[in-house]
Formats: C-alpha cells, sequence, structure tokens
C-alpha cells in the first residue's frame, strides 16, 4: 500500500502523505500544500475533511459501527454506567473498582452550585429556552473558578476544572427546569448516584420524599450512554474549536452547548415531537408529511432522519427504539407519538427517495419519547443530550490540549467585489 498521494497541478507535481488509522481509514495531509503550491482545499461544512486525529471515538458510518475507546455500544449500553463511560472517555480506560469509586466520590463532592448563581436563574424571562439557561450558567462558572482561565494550567488544575464541570452540569441542568416551572431549586444529595441525583434535582419537592423509579433511572443512564460522544460533530469541534485559542474549558463547552442547540443537530429531539404532535393535530397523515420532506419546495424535513456520517443505520438509534418500547410497556404508558413515530418511520424506509438518500433514523427519532415517558419537558430535551455529551466534549477538549493542538483557523476563497475606490454618500 502506499503510503502517498501525487497531485498535479499546473504541470507540478506534488507528493503528499497519506496517513492511516488503526482502523485502516486513510487522510491525504495537505498541511504542506499551501507552502508548496499556493493551493488550499475547499469543502463547505468539512464534508470530507479530517479536523484531527483522535483516539477517543470509531465511527463507521456505512457500516453502523460506534466504540467509545475501542468498546462497542451496545456492549456500554447493555453493560456499563454512564459514569463509567465518563470516566472511559476522559481517562482513555475502564477505571478499577478503586478509580470509579474516587471518580464518582470526587463528581458527588463537587455538584453544588455557588448560592449566587441562583440569582442568574431569577433574572431569566419565564420563558426562557433552558438551553440558553444552560449555556450561559455553564460559562458563568469560569468567573467563580478564575484560576480555570490561565492558559498554563496545571495538570491537577485541569483534572478539578473538569470534575467541577461535570459534577456541576447536572445542577445547572435540573435547575433550569426548576427554574423555568417556577418551582423551588431542589438541592442536591450527597448520598444518590449521579442519574438519581439529577432525577431528585428534576423531580423532587422540598415537601415530599422522592425515590426515582429504577426503570427511569437505567433508561435515563443507558440513553446517556447513548449520547456520551460522537467524534467530531458540529458541538465538539466548536469545543475544541474555541479550545484551540486557549479558551477556558467552561467557556468552550458553552460554546459546543450553543452548537448543540440548533434543529439539525442536537436540537432535533425536540423538533422530532414537535412534528409528531403537528402530524398528530394535523389528521395523523403521515404520507402527506414523508411528500412535504420530499418537496424541494417546502423547507420541511423529516426530523430525526438522516446523518451526516451514518449511511446505513445509526446503531444508537436502534438501541433508542427498543429501549423505548421496553420502557413504556414496564411503565405502562402508552403514547400515540410513538405509533406516528413508527408509521413515519416504515413510509420512510419504504420510500425511494429516503432509500436512495440513504437517509434513516438518527439518534434523535425515538430519544423524546422516552423522555415524554419520564415526564421530561420538550424543551429540556436538548439539555439532556448535552448532559450526556458533555463527557465527550470534555474527552475532546482534554485530548486537543494534550496534543498541544495549533488554533484553529480555516481559510477560504475569497468571491466578493475586487479592490474599488470608497464613494462618497453623494456619489452612491
Ligand atoms: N428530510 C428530508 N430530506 C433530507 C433529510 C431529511 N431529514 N435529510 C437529508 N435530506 C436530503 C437532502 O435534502 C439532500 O437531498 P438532495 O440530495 O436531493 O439535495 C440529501 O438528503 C442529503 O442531505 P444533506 O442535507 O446534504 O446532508 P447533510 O449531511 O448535510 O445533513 C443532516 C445531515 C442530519 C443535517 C440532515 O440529514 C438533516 O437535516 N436531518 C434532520 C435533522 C436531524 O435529524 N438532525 C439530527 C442529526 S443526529 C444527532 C446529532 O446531531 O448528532
Amino acid at each position: 500500500m502506499t503510503n502517498t498521494a501525487t497531485l498535479n497541478f499546473n504541470d507540478k507535481s506534488y507528493e503528499l502523505p497519506v496517513v492511516t488509522g488503526s482502523e485502516n481509514e486513510q487522510a491525504i495531509d495537505i498541511q504542506k500544500l499551501r507552502a508548496d503550491s499556493e493551493l488550499i482545499t475547499l469543502d463547505s461544512g468539512y464534508k470530507n475533511t479530517g479536523a484531527t486525529t483522535s483516539e477517543i471515538t470509531f465511527l463507521d458510518g456505512e457500516k453502523g459501527i460506534l466504540r467509545y475507546r475501542g468498546y462497542p455500544i451496545e456492549q456500554l449500553a447493555e453493560k456499563s454506567s454512564f459514569i463509567e463511560v465518563a470516566y472511559l472517555l476522559i481517562y482513555g480506560e475502564l477505571p478499577k473498582k478503586a478509580q470509579l469509586e474516587k471518580f464518582q466520590n470526587d463528581i458527588t463532592r463537587h455538584t453544588l452550585i455557588h448560592e449566587d448563581m441562583k440569582r442568574f436563574y431569577e433574572a431569566y424571562p419565564a420563558k426562557a429556552h433552558p438551553m440558553g439557561v444552560v449555556a450561559s450558567i455553564t460559562c458563568s462558572l469560569s468567573t467563580f473558578y478564575p484560576e480555570s482561565q490561565q492558559p498554563n494550567r496545571s495538570a491537577e488544575e485541569i483534572e478539578l476544572t473538569i470534575v467541577r464541570l461535570l459534577a456541576k452540569f447536572s445542577t445547572i441542568a435540573a435547575w433550569a427546569y426548576k427554574n423555568s416551572v417556577g418551582h423551588p431549586v431542589m438541592y442536591p444529595k450527597n448520598s444518590l448516584h449521579y442519574v438519581e441525583n439529577f432525577l431528585h434535582m428534576m423531580f423532587g419537592m422540598p415537601t415530599e420524599n422522592f425515590d426515582a423509579d429504577p426503570v427511569i433511572v437505567n433508561a435515563l443512564d443507558k440513553l446517556l450512554i447513548l449520547h456520551a460522544d460522537h467524534e467530531q460533530n458540529c458541538s465538539t469541534s466548536t469545543v475544541r474549536m474555541v479550545g484551540s485559542s486557549q479558551a477556558n474549558l467552561y467557556a468552550s463547552i458553552s460554546a459546543g452547548i450553543c452548537a448543540l442547540w440548533g434543529p439539525l443537530h442536537g436540537g432535533a429531539n425536540q423538533a422530532v415531537i414537535e412534528m409528531l404532535e403537528q402530524i398528530k393535530n394535523d389528521g395523523g397523515d403521515v404520507q402527506k408529511f414523508i411528500n412535504k420532506a420530499k418537496d424541494k419546495n417546502d423547507p420541511f424535513r423529516l426530523m430525526g432522519f438522516g446523518h451526516r456520517v451514518y449511511k446505513n443505520f445509526d446503531p444508537r438509534a436502534s438501541i433508542i427504539k427498543d429501549a423505548c418500547d421496553q420502557m413504556l410497556n414496564k411503565l405502562g404508558v402508552s403514547d400515540p407519538m410513538l405509533d406516528i413515530a413508527k408509521q413515519l418511520e416504515e413510509a420512510a424506509l419504504n420510500d425511494p427517495y429516503f432509500v436512495e438518500r440513504k437517509l434513516y433514523p438518527n439518534v434523535d427519532f425515538y430519544s423524546g419519547i422516552i423522555y415524554r415517558a419520564m415526564g421530561i419537558p420538550t424543551e429540556m430535551f436538548t439539555v439532556m443530550f448535552a448532559l450526556g455529551r458533555l463527557p465527550g466534549w470534555i474527552a475532546q477538549w482534554k485530548e486537543m490540549l494534550g496534543n498541544k493542538e495549533p488554533i484553529s483557523r480555516p481559510r477560504q476563497i475569497y468571491t466578493g467585489h475586487t479592490q474599488r475606490n470608497y464613494q462618497n454618500i453623494a456619489d452612491r
């Protein structure tokens, strides 16, 4: 196998190194191309551009494979826990018992957020979208921990920042919900494990005892695992890009949260339920909405369908669909949205438009139905995605820092006016 590629341009020939990954993925390394030829590469939306080498997550979109640090997502979803997966992503190996206990303990000890932060929540309008609240409060953590802003932080300081963020984020997220419904916030309970503690802060009340349903705890733990990392997607690339300027972790993650918010990315889980509700309220004619999605003059897209990388199936969606059925059965809940979702999936999978374009249900298609059954309101769905993705973002930020990656700064091909002279306002 050759390890160079040859580019011929303007009677010149350029030898470009080929980088091979551990799963035999190959990339032409064009880093020196510009210095030798003044050529750049152009790839809008980075559809075929590798921004980094990474040891964290392997994804094969053709075969529907997803592995964290080499471990198949199916095994992790079945056997692991979210906190163990967070450790795996951030530190590279599954923890030994003592390491996991210390990690859990460290996270538990840092879940409180500064009392002054309560005033931030109070200042938001009642209808504030929780993603906006969570993004800004996450960034605000940097103002309470100014030492996190130093570019030359010690390894210990970085570790402390990571643990603080992991711990406080579930409190920040749950308080955003409490604030949106005008209920008193619930303080974290150190006796509870991560997921139970989150559910306690979401649904507990100061006046009542709250015990999370184990069916919901298990389903949520699984959902968080499935969301925990997804290599160089829009929000993760944002975290790495912002972090590459040596912005602090809180600011970098806050930027990732904002990127996740969009309906083409994590915001799709909210958009899916809104779409299913729209179909139901419109009389339930699934084919009408399939036709709308196919119509190029109609901006409507089938939310929760299609993926930049998966072109066969999204392994997360398959696990979530089963988990959704199981959870609804165990809870004895029936949701008309699930029936509409299944009809929509069936119709799309048998329609040449979706088949030819390799459009399949993605992670967001069924997750919202599970969140609904848990009692989580629609506007909180993308916050739940962020809660799951947090360890992945942190692992990617840490890897970027450890690799001493240069500041991200893409180039462009300028297509505007060439030089022209300023005209006085009277002459325009
Ligand atoms: N409904 C209808 N048509 C679609 C859809 C859809 N959901 N997704 C893609 N297409 C069509 C698109 O119009 C295009 O058709 P044509 O070749 O005729 O122009 C073709 O399929 C390729 O689409 P694309 O927009 O060029 O693909 P992309 O890789 O740029 O976009 C995507 C990927 C996920 C943004 C897109 O599939 C989409 O908008 N899906 C709906 C939003 C969604 O579910 N997002 C969640 C993604 S998974 C969670 C996560 O972000 O990690």
